[in-house]
């Protein structure tokens, strides 16, 4: 009889662990048997010693068998999804997908909830009050099969591993690992039945793996894994030294989206919006040219039937977008500098958003739905003494001195102008 204390103290001492090993903790810790201390042990244990690529696909294999797989085949009809490592900002999942559906592509999205520094499309979908993310999976089917489109999360029926996992690596500091992220990942969607993946591999100050170089290797971790479970996949690594788009906090990137939706989106959000609308449609064999898959997205952009397609989803799983939550307190940070925009310390501000509401500091958290920061400079703006930086909206009471002074030092202002930064560093496939 294998114990769960044994596997952990391997691990720990740095011994490799063999497919047997990680299925038991993956299944005992998910029927309720490993509880989480020794879960938590053990992922600190990955974090120090990381796991080899067999042990990430054993993980993997582990974390995708823990439930049930949706039936998408039934749909015949191919179903891609996106997915992004992590960032700051990053709720280009709530325009990609509706638009994407708009434009005949079923699109079936397990998305996951805020993690660490950076928010979570489920989060940001129920920030709408009524929007239910757990669907069945007959639900789910029947509403892809309908209007082409569902935003859930895992449940105990998907990738339920996943659902415990990513709660539990949120509150102890076990986020940043290369292997627990492609498991974490690639186990939700080989869950959801999806034919192809397009992944945003995040790299820059506000990521879960900042450098390059190692962006680089999640992302060839991530294709390799997902193409021997059977996934068509591309991944692009892109930027993250500065937030995506304006808005940081849940249910004002609802609205950001809306804004996206309605053709008027900030340019980087909606820029990177439809590169990976094109990568999806390209995948899902719409079209073999990204160039005219862009323009067939700002078609739908422009006519209206991507925002109509939003609101189908949204009233397809229940939400009210009448009801949005508003913070009851806002607060101006103004620029106490003249010059340009230099950097950001895109973590620190996303520390921030949490901290103003947006995110957890413990699994059993609720979260302020209303609470973050809009955005009104971005790297390579100039700036006046005494112009707005930025908004944080809140509604509990929190330091919000404290707050508004980290935010300025996340900060840095420079007499010269920044390079501009590419927005997509690299494709792969
Ligand atoms: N997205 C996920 O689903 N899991 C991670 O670990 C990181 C980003």
């Amino acid at each position: 009889m294998m114990k769960a204390l044994e596997i952990i103290t391997k691990k720990r001492d740095g011994w490799k662990l063999s497919a047997a090993e990680i299925n038991f903790l993956v299944a005992g810790y998910t029927t309720g048997l490993i509880p989480d201390y020794q879960m938590a042990s053990f992922l600190m244990a990955v974090y120090f010693q990381g796991l080899d690529f067999q042990e990430t696909v054993s993980l993997t294999a582990a974390m995708a068998r823990s439930g049930n797989v949706l039936p998408l085949k039934d749909l015949k009809r191919m179903v891609i999804d996106k997915h992004s490592t992590g960032g700051v900002g990053d709720g280009i999942s709530l325009a990609l997908a509706p638009l994407v559906a708009a434009a005949g592509l079923p699109v079936l999205m397990m998305s996951g909830r805020g993690l660490g520094h950076t928010g979570g499309t489920l989060d940001k979908l129920e920030s709408i009050p009524g929007f239910r993310t757990d669907l069945s999976s007959t639900r789910a089917l029947n509403q892809v099969k309908k209007i082409g489109l569902a935003m859930i999360g895992q449940t105990t029926e998907f990738a339920p591993a996943d659902k415990k996992i990513y709660a539990l690596r949120d509150a102890t500091g076990t986020v940043e690992n290369i292997s627990l992220i492609c498991a974490s990942i690639l186990s939700k969607k080989i869950a959801a039945g999806i034919d192809g993946l397009v992944l945003d591999v995040k790299c820059g100050n506000g990521a879960f793996i900042p450098s390059f170089a190692a962006a680089k290797k999640l992302a060839r971790t991530l294709i390799i894994i997902g193409k021997k479970n059977g996934l068509k996949i591309k991944a692009l690594i892109t930027d993250m030294n500065q937030p995506l788009g304006k808005a940081i906090g849940n249910s004002l990137e609802i609205a950001q989206a809306l804004e996206v939706l309605r053709g008027n989106g900030p340019a980087d959000f909606e820029e990177l919006t439809l590169r990976l609308g094109a990568e999806m449609m390209v995948l899902g064999k719409k079209t073999n040219n990204i160039s005219a898959a862009k323009q067939r997205l700002q078609t739908l952009i422009h006519n209206g039937q991507a925002l109509s397609k939003f609101y189908q989803l949204v009233k397809a799983q229940g939400g009210d977008l009448a009801r949005i939550p508003v913070a009851k307190h806002k607060v101006e940070i103004n620029s106490p500098w003249k010059g340009y925009l230099f950097s950001m310390n895109t973590k620190e501000i996303g520390l921030v958003a949490t901290l103003l509401g947006a995110g957890r500091q413990r699994k059993e958290d609720s979260i302020d739905h209303s609470a973050g920061i809009i955005l009104h400079k971005k790297l390579g703006d100039p700036l006046r003494l005494g112009e707005p930086l930025a908004t944080l909206y809140y509604h509990q009471a929190i330091p919000i001195d404290e707050l508004k002074k980290r935010f300025i030092k996340a900060v840095k202002s420079k007499a010269i102008k920044p390079k501009n930064r590419p927005l997509i560093y690299k494709v792969l496939a």
